[in-house]
């Protein structure tokens, strides 16, 4: 089964269905929100700005069924310092998987995808922030070896936790 799917890098050309597998992965989120906080993530997930910016910092990994995109994660190199992000640390960004393709270790081998790449470029850390909403991501995270670190500010009122993961 798992044969049918084919990992590769991702770039500006992929900006479309980027896009659109950003809006399917986080759709979810609509139902533990309250309505103002999914308006706002809702807002950030259309636009269109933040993520061509994401992607042109990012080495970006995608999985592919067929000719569609069903599986992403970023990886922002060093040097680019973004909320509770430090300059010296690289981080994950936005990893999402299509629900109907969810459980098949989609989301668990880009990851592992953005670390091989991040411990090859000479990194040092991994971070990433995530939610006490976003059970999958952060089983996922600790069973990698993540580690959380602190609580940040609450985003879309909602408790966050930055993560890490010490490599090299
Ligand atoms: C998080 C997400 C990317 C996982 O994608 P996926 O391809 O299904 O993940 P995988 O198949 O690699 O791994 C899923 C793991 O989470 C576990 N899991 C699934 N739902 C879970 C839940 N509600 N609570 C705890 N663990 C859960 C699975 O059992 C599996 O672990 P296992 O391999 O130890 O059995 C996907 O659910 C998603 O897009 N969620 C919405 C966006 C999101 O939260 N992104 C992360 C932002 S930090």
């Amino acid at each position: 089964m798992n044969n049918s799917f084919r990992y590769r890098e991702g770039s500006l050309h992929d900006k479309e269905q980027l896009q659109k597998l950003k809006i399917i992965s986080y759709s979810q989120f609509s139902k533990v929100l309250t309505p103002d906080n999914w308006a706002k993530m809702n807002e950030s997930l259309h636009d269109e700005d933040k993520l061509t910016e994401l992607i042109n910092k990012s080495k970006i990994y995608v999985c592919m069924w067929n000719n569609e995109m069903v599986g992403v994660a970023y990886l922002v190199p060093s040097g680019s310092a973004w909320g509770p992000f430090k300059a010296e640390w690289s981080y994950i960004r936005n990893v999402g998987v299509n629900p109907e393709f969810r459980g098949r270790g989609i989301a668990k081998t880009l990851t592992k995808m953005c670390i091989d790449y991040a411990k090859k470029s000479g990194e040092k850390i991994i971070a990433l922030h995530t939610s006490e909403f976003m059970d999958a991501a952060r089983h996922i995270y600790e069973g990698i070896g993540f580690k959380a670190i602190e609580e940040i500010e609450p985003i879309f009122g909602k408790k966050y936790w930055l993560y890490m993961l010490e490599i090299n």
